[in-house]
């Protein structure tokens, strides 16, 4: 047997373990490290193997069968989707856990959600999906603390001084992140505070008023309310080399090398491809991609992973390029140890936010409104080892 102490040594996400993980016996192991998320009812032996980047230990027996989750826990690795409007469908749910070990609240901890009149917070939601989580072995992301969007009217339509407003945003971060303290295994803490093109600030209610301090304040908050939370920078068009690429790396620099509290940087991936099959990045650009930020020492999410088509004017290479845009990115995120977890935003292409935001475009995603596996998901399955 060996103590609680070190078995919270051996099998937390962060601390380094490999000389006492050497040290131990298989059997010591396999005591120690039997509670890593396992598939949904899966009463297996498990063993470690050790990540020496992540430092962690991943479980690496098979669950009962062999979705997503299972090739991605083999790889120590999390495979995760957003929920959203569907969570709570017995097949739905059953699906959910048997293919993902992490997921992503699409829009409930958000502001207008969690925070709806100055002073009431709304945890009914993330609370149930957090009881979800934590009984079926998966880690649960929090997505997002200060963002464009669907922030609430109270929050937009009042008039703050720089003082007020950074008050309010220490105040939504201390009670929402510390909510859930101990429990959310990431936090996306500031989400797309950049401009396209350009490395300009995007306007939005906290640059506006604030200006660029907003970001650091939110993640020492963040650090704060939640010493073990992973804290990370979440943005999209960043996952190929170019001017928005450079401020957010930029930032990550100019933080750790001022003590600026960061982890990793999440990659939202929402990828499409064109009818004659062009548009997606290759596989060579998201690997430099990753390797960039992994120099920096900081993890690396892909957090909102779909591939979107034109639904009228589908051609066959248009499907033929999805797939290979979702192989590429599975096969790169995996290739690259600090590439720790692939997020798909949403299971099903019903449940999808593309066809509302983008008229005309759809079936991004890996299962199609009956929850049946497409040909996307083959190619990530493929991707990630199966
Ligand atoms: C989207 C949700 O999926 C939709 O349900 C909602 O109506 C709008 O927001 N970038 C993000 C996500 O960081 O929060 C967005 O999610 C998609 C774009």
């Amino acid at each position: 047997m060996i103590s609680s102490a070190l078995r919270r040594q051996l099998c937390s996400d962060r601390s380094p373990r490999l000389a006492t993980l050497a040290a131990l016996s298989l059997t010591a192991m396999l005591a120690a490290c039997g509670g890593d998320s396992p598939g949904p009812a899966a009463p297996v032996a498990k063993t470690c193997v050790e990540d020496p980047a992540q430092a962690r230990c991943a479980p690496v027996t098979p669950p009962v069968d062999s979705g997503l989750r299972y090739y991605a826990t083999k790889s120590g690795r999390y495979m995760g989707t957003s929920l959203d409007a569907l969570f709570g469908g017995t097949a739905y749910n059953a699906l959910v856990a048997k293919e993902f070990n992490m997921f992503t609240p699409g829009n409930v901890l958000k502001w207008d959600a969690v925070h709806p009149a100055r002073t009431t917070y709304n945890f009914t939601k993330p609370d149930a999906m957090l009881a979800f989580a934590q009984a079926n072995g998966m880690k649960m992301r929090g997505h997002t603390l200060a963002w464009v969007n669907q922030n609430p009217g109270w929050l937009t339509s009042g008039t703050w001084t720089a003082d007020t407003l950074t008050q309010i945003l220490k105040d939504h971060i201390a009670t929402v992140v510390g909510h859930y303290r101990g429990t959310i295994y990431a936090w996306d803490v500031v989400n797309e505070a950049f401009n396209d093109g350009a490395a300009a600030l995007r306007a939005n209610v906290w640059s506006n008023v604030i200006g660029r301090p907003y970001i650091e304040t939110a993640f020492r908050a963040a650090r704060a309310a939640d010493p073990a939370t992973l804290l990370f920078y979440n943005d999209y068009n960043i996952e190929t080399a170019g001017a928005k690429q450079d401020s957010v790396y930029n930032m990550i620099v100019d933080f750790k090398a001022r003590g600026v509290p960061i982890d990793g940087v999440g990659l939202q991936a929402h990828f499409l491809v064109n009818a004659d099959g062009t548009g997606a990045p290759s596989k060579a650009q998201l690997q430099a991609t990753f390797q960039r930020f992994a120099a920096l020492g900081i993890r690396i999410h892909v957090t909102e992973l779909d591939v979107r088509v034109q639904t009228a004017n589908t051609s066959s290479a248009a499907f033929a390029a999805q797939n290979q845009a979702y192989a590429d990115i599975a096969t790169a995120c995996f290739s690259v140890t600090a590439c720790e977890a692939l997020i798909v935003w949403g299971v099903t292409d019903s449940e999808s936010w593309i066809p509302g935001t983008f008229p005309g475009w759809g079936s991004a995603l890996l299962f199609d409104g009956a929850m049946t596996k497409k040909t996307t998901y083959t190619a990530v399955k493929t991707g990630i080892g199966g």
